[in-house]
């Protein structure tokens, strides 16, 4: 087993895109940053020396962390930010993950621009559970803000209205052809006949689940989230933020130019979402060239093709017979939704300019979460320092309602802001219930669970019901995950051994969402504290 050593500098650079030229936020110049590939069982030390004008830090998204919760990244959870001219090395070893993960900066917006894949082959010596592909090809599906997204955050944090969206999404950092000025740098990907590619698609876009597809050819989908899954076939996939799907495609067609296409899957209604289409292109190495003629484009699913996503996710198999912890020692339910606060009447109104003079915010359980300022929550708990975070987060909803029904008065759910932590006993057997709300709208969330991959036993829509939706759990082969898409006015159902000793977040991977408050954390320790199973923090961790 290997170590790879790598430094990421943040700096500022100049990127061109949609005609303009900005100056953006990048690792090593580069956008996307550097692809970093590994075999299991080998260790990453990267040393990232920030030499931007913000606070940043790197979250290695899907990586177990085994006993390195130091290295997990979260801003003001495992680690106080990386200030401009200070650096921090993480250090940590994959263990038993196969596939593609990915890594971003997880502090303000800036993993708009600071993001890249992590791909992790089989060991040495070992192979695929299929066929040899001839080449990996990451695909990187991305957002593209013409401001500095980092403003874009700000604004929409004083004014209390939703984000700017996007000006364009993105296929390893480019628009590609649809998009004004983008033509000469769409990314193609050459392909032989005959040839078998193994796509490993990331969506790495802020805020926007994702339809992806090809023209006239097929996906294998063997692989999501650095699992193996059982094959199968499908013309579109579908990919929350934070999630990745491999999929293997072969070079079967006549020898031509055909558009690799991701747009919008929008399951919130009257919610405003970037409406236009990103394009790479796959390229015959023999095709006759060009003349001027456009490539081949593919049918997209509709925006809101819900079928098609939910077809989608629920073919997921675990290759493997999955582990699933059959007893339960703990068994949570939790709501996830937004929620508008109102604004006191003499409030500055320009504070208050979401819906009808409001404020947007989103909880979990009806607790909006409130990240520390002065401590990580690992730092925190680490140092026995008092007064930062409390561990009463609930086990359930504090007021049961009917949650997908229409017209859910809002005055039921007005989230309280806390840093609550939800405690669990090292070992011990979990399952948790994630039922979106439909208090301001119903919405697809991709949770993403930090320090676990956990098992996705069911899903479906409406209000779960303990009696007759138990009877669908699948703990023979359910997908093994780290981001699950909770279907819209629907639930899905989690599973997982608390084997790792940290602290960890879960929260919606759409950063707005992030950022109003849809997130909690799990404290997950030994009786006898934190410290015996966990390693000691590094000397160049940083303070706030
Ligand atoms: Cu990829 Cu906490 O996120």
């Amino acid at each position: 087993n290997r170590a790879h050593h790598h430094e990421f500098i943040i700096q500022a650079t100049k990127v061109k895109r949609l005609c303009e030229t900005h100056n953006s936020i990048t690792v090593n110049g580069m956008f996307p940053g550097p692809q970093l590939v590994i075999n299991n069982g080998d260790t990453l030390v990267v040393k990232v020396i920030n030499r931007a004008r913000y606070n940043v830090t790197i979250h290695w998204h899907g990586v177990r962390q085994m006993r390195t919760g130091w290295a997990d990244g979260p801003e003001f959870v495992t680690q106080c930010p990386i200030r401009p001219g200070s650096s921090y090395t993480y250090r940590f070893t994959i263990q038993g993950q196969e596939g593609t993960l990915w890594w971003h900066a997880h502090s303000s917006w800036l993993r708009a621009t600071v993001y890249g894949s992590l791909l992790i082959l089989p060991p040495a010596g070992s192979s695929y559970p299929f066929p040899n592909p001839h080449r990996n090809v990451p695909l990187l599906l991305g957002e593209w803000w013409d401001g500095n997204p980092v403003d874009v955050l700000r604004e929409a944090t004083r004014t209390g209205a939703a984000p700017n969206i996007s000006d364009a999404y993105t296929i390893n950092g480019q628009p590609g052809d649809l998009y004004k000025c983008s033509s000469q740098d769409t990314t193609i990907v050459p392909i032989s006949v005959g040839e078998t590619i193994l796509l490993r698609v990331i969506n790495a876009a802020l805020n926007q689940p994702l339809f992806f597809t090809v023209a006239n050819h097929k996906f294998t989908v063997v692989g999501a989230d650095a699992s193996y899954l059982k094959p199968f076939t499908t013309n579109a996939i579908v990919l929350g933020p934070g999630q990745t799907t491999d999929v293997l495609i072969t070079g079967d067609q006549p020898p031509n130019h055909y558009y690799m296409a991701a747009r919008a899957y929008q399951s919130a209604q009257n919610a405003p979402f970037g409406n236009t289409t990103t394009t790479a292109i796959l390229q015959y190495k023999s095709a006759p060239c060009c003349g001027g003629a456009k490539p081949i484009m593919p049918l997209l699913p509709a925006y809101n093709d819900t079928n098609t996503a939910t077809r989608f996710s629920q073919s997921f198999r675990s290759l493997k017979r999955a582990e699933v912890p059959p007893e339960l020692d703990e068994n949570l339910f939790i709501t996830i939704g937004l929620g508008l606060n109102n604004c006191p009447k003499n409030f500055r109104s320009r504070r208050c300019q979401g819906p009808n003079g409001t404020r947007f915010t989103a909880s979990m359980n009806n607790v909006s979460f409130a990240l520390p300022s002065n401590y990580s929550l690992l730092q925190a708990h680490h140092h026995s320092i008092p007064g930062v975070f409390t561990t009463d987060f609930p086990a359930r909803p504090p007021v049961k309602f009917d949650y997908t029904g229409s017209n859910i008065s809002r005055s039921l759910y007005q989230p309280v802001r806390g840093t609550k932590l939800y405690k669990l006993k090292y070992g011990s057997r979990v399952q948790i219930v994630l039922q979106d709300t439909g208090i301001v709208t119903p919405e697809n969330h991709p949770i993403h669970l930090h320090g676990y991959d956990f098992y996705i036993v069911a899903e479906g829509f409406g209000n779960f019901n303990p009696k007759k939706d138990t009877a669908k759990f699948n703990l023979e082969d359910p997908p093994l995950r780290n981001t699950v898409g909770v279907p819209v006015n629907g639930w899905a159902v989690i599973r997982f051994v608390a084997d790792n000793p940290g602290v960890w977040i879960m929260h919606c991977h759409l950063d707005a969402h992030i950022s109003w408050g849809l997130a909690m954390a799990f404290l997950v320790e030994n009786g006898s504290g934190l410290l015996e199973t966990m390693e000691e923090p590094p000397a160049d961790l940083p303070v706030c």
